[in-house]
């Protein structure tokens, strides 16, 4: 059955800009994301989750569009964006991108319109206020970059919204108009294929901000409402959404309205099980996060293309973090995240990445990868902010990497790419690449991690190991995930009554066979292992 296709995927996630060039401008463009998508599917990856797509000033690397209805120029046309969804269809990719509508550009027409005479039609499209507000010091996303949430517009003579940098006016959610038209944005891009939507900020799409009230209400009503919508549009249509919020609020988010959101939680847990070497956080990350509606889902990821965002770490857990991968000043960023790519956060030690994501695809939810993350890919701590993990795919050895002709790149190369590309890895049986390849088809064979339920094994294990089972009824698996370098032996004898001819389906180096009394399961230092333990008819 094919219902609820998100529960089972694998989503990959890529800026256009950064990923393939195809007509030697140093631009990545669909065309050649399309002459990539054999390299996806060989990957076993099944939905593409495509960063900011629209013609953009790029104040934001996209995430400040200035018309919704169509694609940037230097990525190509609609008609290659059709092209494109077709052929991952073709492939067995479905195709999700982002609705970045919190806010627009200040260069978008809507809000040219709005600031140019309190007649406009668009006016009442965005947020104003008449007196310089109370508050508008308050609530920044971007501390160090961006000082107020209310700037004065002198055309306007108006104070005008913006949750994130001033050239990013919000949208007035409490404008019929504005509801309307983000439905319709939604109706476009379905009828045009795609299957769903990453949402941007949603937060903050819902807030009734008003001047001087730092804590707006929020509108869930809207989230309702658009589901409705998009539901209606197309049945199996997804929102996946990012909502960074404390973990009591989660549950307003599902039921009813979105399908899917980020796990910020469980991501910021389990950096600092990494970083200390102790699966306590995550156990606690299991334990604390609220139980899901039915059809609701959790999406997980190590790293996406912002900050690592460690802010809801108490400030003792967020030192330890900081010490073990972002130990330099110049590694952090807006005071609490971290810049930086998984590989050289553990220190391009294979063994410890492949753990990491070992863990990450075996808990509960949907991952997520992000582009390069498969090859270990590194960053460039010299470029701006965010901007240091969105260097271009590292394609091959040919000239820039293989991701373009070009003469002059969007972003630099990462150095090392000579040796680090795709196509070193594609042809070594024992690169991080073919690790990854090996893990999602085995993830695909376990479809109890993504659609069942996911339990800690709460028995006696050595300090740093921890067990984990997805459960459902295709069956069983058992997971071991040894934190430390210390290699020990776990018992889990008192799993055997369940098992039935229980076999290792993925590890990082050849045990001896299984036992049926799963007495003495031998654990490497950083080792994982990934045991069914049984398969129901
Ligand atoms: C989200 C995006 C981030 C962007 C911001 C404003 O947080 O992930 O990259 O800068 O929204 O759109």
């Amino acid at each position: 059955m094919n219902e609820r296709w998100y529960s089972k995927a694998v989503v990959y996630c890529l800026d256009i800009d950064t990923f393939q060039d195809s007509d030697g401008d140093g631009v990545g463009d669909i065309r050649g994301l399309i002459g990539r998508l054999d390299y996806l599917a060989r990957l076993g990856i099944t939905c593409l989750w495509l960063h900011p797509i629209h013609p953009s000033p790029n104040r934001d690397d996209g995430y400040d569009a200035t018309d919704f209805y169509n694609v940037d120029p230097r990525f190509g046309t609609l008609g290659d964006f059709t092209e494109l969804v077709h052929e991952a269809r073709n492939l067995g990719i479905r195709v999700i991108i982002d609705l970045v509508v919190n806010h627009v550009s200040n260069e978008h027409p809507w809000f040219q319109s709005a600031r140019s005479s309190p007649d406009s039609p668009y006016r009442d499209w965005f947020v104003w206020s008449d007196e310089a507000p109370s508050d508008r010091r308050q609530g920044m996303v971007f501390p160090g970059e961006q000082d107020e949430t209310w700037t004065y517009d002198r055309t306007a003579k108006a104070w005008f919204y913006h949750r994130f940098y001033d050239f990013q006016p919000d949208l007035n959610i409490t404008n019929p108009q504005v509801r309307e038209e983000i439905k319709k944005i939604c109706s476009f891009w379905l009828q045009l294929g795609v299957s769903g939507f990453r949402m941007d900020a949603v937060p903050f799409i819902i807030e009734r901000t008003e001047p001087g009230n730092p804590n707006p209400e929020k509108d869930f009503e809207f989230l309702s409402e658009l589901r409705q919508h998009v539901q209606w549009r197309q049945g199996d249509a997804l929102l996946l959404a990012e909502a960074n919020v404390e973990p009591a609020e989660l549950t307003d988010y599902f039921g009813g309205r979105l399908h899917m959101l980020f796990d910020f939680m469980l991501n910021a847990r389990l950096m600092l099980a990494l970083a200390r070497q102790d699966p306590e956080p995550v156990i606690d990350a299991l334990r604390d996060t609220p139980a899901l509606p039915d059809g609701a889902q959790w999406a997980t990821f190590l790293r996406n293309h912002d900050e690592v965002d460690l802010s809801r770490l108490t400030a003792d857990q967020r030192a330890d973090v900081f010490e073990a991968f972002g130990p330099d000043e110049n590694m952090r960023l807006y005071d609490r995240g971290i810049r930086r790519r998984l590989a050289p956060m553990l220190g391009n030690d294979m063994r410890r990445i492949q753990l990491a994501y070992s863990l990450q695809f075996s808990l509960r939810g949907t991952p997520v990868l992000r582009y390069g993350e498969e090859l270990g890919m590194g960053e460039d701590l010299s470029l701006d902010g965010r901007m240091a993990i969105r260097t271009p795919m590292q394609w091959s050895q040919a000239k820039n990497a293989g991701f373009s002709d070009g003469d002059s790149l969007v972003r630099p190369l990462v150095e090392g790419w000579e040796t680090l590309n795709a196509t070193v890895q594609r042809n070594d049986r024992q690169s991080l690449l073919s690790w990854f390849e090996r893990m999602i088809h085995t993830l695909r064979e376990a479809p109890e991690v993504g659609a069942g339920s996911c339990q800690h094994v709460d028995v006696q294990v050595p300090r740093g190991v921890l067990a984990h089972r997805a459960i459902d009824r295709t069956g069983s698996v058992l997971f071991l995930h040894n934190l430390t370098d210390t290699a020990c032996e776990v018992d889990m004898s008192s799993l055997a009554a369940d098992a039935d001819h229980p076999v290792e389906v993925l590890s990082d180096e050849g045990y001896d066979p299984i036992t049926e009394d799963l007495a003495k399961l031998a654990l490497n230092g950083y080792g994982f292992r990934w045991i069914r333990l049984r398969r129901e008819p």
